[in-house]
C-alpha cells in the first residue's frame, strides 16, 4: 500500500475552511468585538499609568491618585473578564467546526471507491481525521484569533508609540523589519518539515494499527521483536523529523526573542536621555516602556503563530486531499423500480486502475430471476472481482452489467445496494451488537425476519451468547470463530432480502454437516432471488441451477454441473476430489499423466495450489441431491 504523493501546498486550503465557519459567524463576530475591547483595555492601561505619573504623582494629589488607581484596577478586571469571554466563545465555535468537518470527512470516506481505500493506508486516514483536524481546530480556536489580534495590537501600539514620541517610535518600527525577514527565511524550511512530520505521524499510526490487528500472526510466529523493530524505525523517523522542526523553530524563536529585548534596551537608553532633555515627561517614558513590553509578547509569539499557520495549511491540505479524491463510482439518476432482478453481464471487462492487464474480459452471462449460478474458477481467477461488479464496488472498464436491462451505472447507488446483497469471503463484523451487525442491510427488520435469517445461516449460536442478540462482538468479531463469523455474515446478507444475492465463497469455513444444513436452508432463499454463488466445492455447486466456469479472466463454459463434469476437463480438475483423482488414475479412464500435467499448466499456471489441501466431497453431495 502506498500513500498518494502530496500535491504541494495550496494557498487556498485555508479558504476552504470558510464555509465551515459560516454557521458560527454570530459567535465569531461577538468574539472579535469582545477581543477588540480587550485590546482597547490593554492599550488604555499604559495611558492611565502616564496620567497617574504626570498628574496626581507629580502634583502630589492624593484624591486624584485614588480615583485613577481605582479606575486602573477596574480596567484590569474588565480586561481579564473579556479575555475569558473571548476564549469561551471561540472554543465553542472551533470544536463545532472540527466536528462538522470530521463528520463530512467520514461521509466522504464512505463514498470513495475501493481503489482509493486500496491505495491509502488506513493509518494515514486515521491521522488525518484525528491529528490534522485537531490541528485545524487549535488554529481556528487559538492561532488564527491570536494572529489577527496580535497583528492589530502591533499596528495600534506602534502608531501610539510614534504619536507619543516619534524618534523612539521609529526605533521600534525599524526593529519589526528583521522579524518579518526572519519569518520569510524560515517559513519554507518549516513548511517542508511540518508536512513530513504529519505524513510520518500517519505512518506510525498505520504501524500501530497493523500490529494490533495482526497480533495473532505476530505472536504465532514469535516475531514480536520484528514487529517492534518496524515500529521503532517509524517512531525514530518521526522523532528525527520533529527534531528537525524544533531546530528550525529554535533558531527562529531566538531571533524573535532577541530583537524585541535589544530594542527595549535601546529605547530605555534613548528615552532616559530624552527625559533628561525635557523632550518628554517621565510619565510618557513609563507609558512608552509599558507599551513596548506589551509589544514583546505579540511580536515574539508571531513566530509561533506563523508556524502554527503553516502546520494548519499543511493539515488543511492533507484533509483536502481526501475531499479531492475522485469519487469514480457516482450514483445514477434513473430511478426505475427493480422488480424481477434479472442480472446480465454484457461483454463486460475490468482492469485495475494501475494495471495494463485485463482482470476480466468479454464476460457474457445471464442469470434469470430466481435462477442461481455457481461461479467456479481457480483461485485468483477473478471471481471476487466479478461479484464486486454487481454491487458496484468497482465499475466495469468496458461493456456493462445490467439489472432488469438497466445498466447498474444508471441506477441510483442506494437502489443498487438495496437490490444486491453480498456475503464476502472475508466476513467483516463491526464492534457492535449481534443485532446491529445483522440488520446492517435492513435496519428495520422484525424479530421474526431476524430469526429466519439466523436459521437459514445456521447461526443459532448467537442465541447462546451471554446477552443473546444484544451481545457486543469484539472488534471485527474477533471473539467469534471463523465459521461463526461467516454464518453471521451470511445471515446479514439473507436478512437484507435482496433481489440479487451474491455469496462469495461464504461456506468455506464450515464443517460438512453444518454446510449441508446451511445449503438446505439456503435453497428456499435462493429460489426467491437471483443468485451468484462462488464455489470451490461440488457441494456448493449443487445449490445452483447452472455453473459458469471462469478461466483466464473470462467465462469459458456455462452448463449444468453434470454436463461440465462430463465434457470439460478443466472443470473436472477444479472440482473433483483429490482422492477421486488418485482413484481415477488407477482405473485409467480419467486422464493420462500427460493430460494431468497439461491441466496443471493450464489451470493453475502461476496460481497457488491451495485447493489441493481442500478435501472435496462430491460423492457425498451427489448422494444427497
Ligand atoms: N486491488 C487490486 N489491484 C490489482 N490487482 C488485484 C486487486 N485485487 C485483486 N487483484 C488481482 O485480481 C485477480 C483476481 O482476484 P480475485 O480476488 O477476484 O480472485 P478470486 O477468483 O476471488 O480468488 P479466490 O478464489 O482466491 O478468492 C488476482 O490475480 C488478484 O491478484
Ligand atoms: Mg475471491
Amino acid at each position: 500500500m502506498r500513500r498518494r504523493g502530496g500535491k504541494g501546498l495550496r494557498a487556498n486550503s485555508l479558504w476552504r475552511l470558510v464555509p465551515y465557519l459560516r454557521p458560527y459567524r454570530t459567535r465569531l463576530i461577538v468574539m472579535f468585538v469582545v477581543a477588540l475591547a480587550s485590546i482597547g483595555s490593554t492599550i488604555a492601561i499604559p495611558l492611565m499609568t502616564k496620567a497617574v505619573i504626570d498628574g496626581p504623582v507629580r502634583h502630589k494629589d492624593e484624591h486624584g491618585l485614588w480615583v485613577l488607581g481605582a479606575s486602573a484596577i477596574l480596567l484590569g478586571i474588565a480586561e481579564a473578564a473579556l479575555w475569558m469571554l473571548r476564549r469561551w466563545l471561540v472554543k465553542l465555535a472551533s470544536t463545532g467546526v472540527e466536528t462538522d468537518i470530521r463528520k463530512q470527512m467520514h461521509a466522504r470516506l464512505q463514498v470513495l471507491p475501493m481503489s482509493f481505500h486500496g491505495s491509502w493506508q488506513s493509518g494515514q486516514l486515521l491521522s488525518r481525521i484525528m491529528n490534522d483536524l485537531g490541528m485545524m481546530r487549535r488554529f481556528i480556536g487559538f492561532g488564527a484569533v491570536m494572529l489577527i489580534l496580535n497583528l492589530i495590537q502591533v499596528v495600534v501600539v506602534t502608531i501610539m508609540l510614534l504619536a507619543m514620541y516619534w524618534p523612539l517610535g521609529i526605533v521600534v518600527l525599524i526593529s519589526i523589519g528583521p522579524v518579518v525577514a526572519a519569518n520569510l527565511h524560515y517559513e519554507r524550511q518549516f513548511t517542508k518539515a511540518s508536512r513530513a512530520a504529519q505524513d510520518q505521524t500517519g505512518n506510525v499510526a498505520t504501524q500501530v494499527e497493523e500490529a494490533a490487528l495482526g497480533i495473532r500472526v505476530i505472536k504465532s510466529f514469535g516475531r514480536e521483536d520484528y514487529s517492534f523493530e518496524r515500529f521503532d524505525e517509524q517512531a525514530r523517523t518521526l522523532r528525527d523529523i520533529q527534531l528537525r522542526k524544533v531546530k528550525i523553530m529554535s533558531r527562529f524563536w531566538t531571533l524573535l526573542e532577541v530583537i524585541p529585548t535589544a530594542t527595549l534596551v535601546i529605547v530605555l537608553a534613548l528615552g532616559a536621555h530624552a527625559v533628561g532633555d525635557g523632550s518628554i515627561t517621565l510619565g510618557t517614558l513609563v507609558a512608552f516602556i509599558t507599551f513596548m513590553l506589551n509589544l514583546v509578547w505579540p511580536i515574539a509569539s508571531l513566530g509561533f503563530l506563523l508556524s502554527m499557520l503553516q502546520e494548519t495549511v499543511t493539515a488543511a491540505d492533507r484533509v483536502g486531499e481526501i475531499f479531492d479524491a475522485p469519487r469514480e463510482i457516482v450514483s445514477g439518476q434513473r430511478d426505475v423500480p427493480i422488480t424481477s432482478g434479472r442480472l446480465e453481464f454484457r461483454d463486460a471487462g475490468f482492469r485495475f486502475p494501475d494495471s495494463e492487464e485485463w482482470a476480466l474480459r468479454h464476460l457474457d452471462l445471464v442469470v434469470e430471476p430466481g435462477e442461481t449460478v455457481a461461479l467456479v474458477g481457480a483461485t485468483g481467477s477473478g471471481k471476487s472481482v466479478l461479484t464486486g461488479l454487481v454491487s458496484r464496488l468497482q465499475d466495469v472498464s468496458e461493456g456493462a452489467v445490467l439489472i432488469d436491462d438497466v445498466d447498474v451505472r444508471e441506477l441510483p447507488l442506494p437502489v443498487v445496494r438495496k437490490v444486491v446483497a453480498t456475503a464476502f469471503e472475508d466476513p467483516t463484523l463491526f464492534s457492535m451488537s449481534v443485532r446491529e451487525n445483522l440488520t446492517l442491510g435492513h435496519p428495520d427488520a422484525t424479530d421474526a425476519e431476524i430469526d429466519r435469517a439466523i436459521d437459514v445461516a445456521q447461526a443459532g449460536f448467537v442465541r447462546d451468547l451471554p446477552f443473546g442478540l444484544e451481545t457486543r462482538i469484539g472488534e471485527q468479531g474477533m471473539s467469534l470463530s471463523g465459521g461463526q463469523r461467516q454464518r453471521l455474515s451470511l445471515a446479514r446478507a439473507v436478512l437484507a432480502e435482496p433481489r440479487i444475492l451474491v455469496l462469495d465463497d461464504t461456506l468455506s469455513a464450515l464443517d460438512v454437516h453444518t454446510e449441508a444444513l446451511v445449503e438446505q436452508a439456503l435453497r428456499s432463499v435462493l429460489a426467491e432471488a437471483t443468485g451468484i454463488v462462488v464455489a470451490h466445492r461440488a457441494s456448493t455447486v449443487l445449490l445452483a441451477d447452472k455453473v459458469a466456469l471462469l478461466e483466464r479472466g473470462t467465462i469459458s463454459h456455462v452448463g449444468s454441473h453434470t454436463e461440465l463434469l462430463a465434457t470439460v476437463p478443466e472443470y473436472r480438475y477444479l472440482l473433483a476430489a483429490d482422492d477421486e483423482i488418485d482413484d481415477a488414475e488407477h482405473d485409467e479412464t480419467w486422464l493420462s499423466d500427460d493430460e494431468r500435467d497439461a491441466l496443471d499448466e493450464g489451470v493453475l499456471v502461476g496460481m497457488p495450489t491451495e485447493r489441493s489441501a481442500d478435501r472435496r466431497r462430491e460423492d457425498n453431495c451427489e448422494g444427497s441431491r
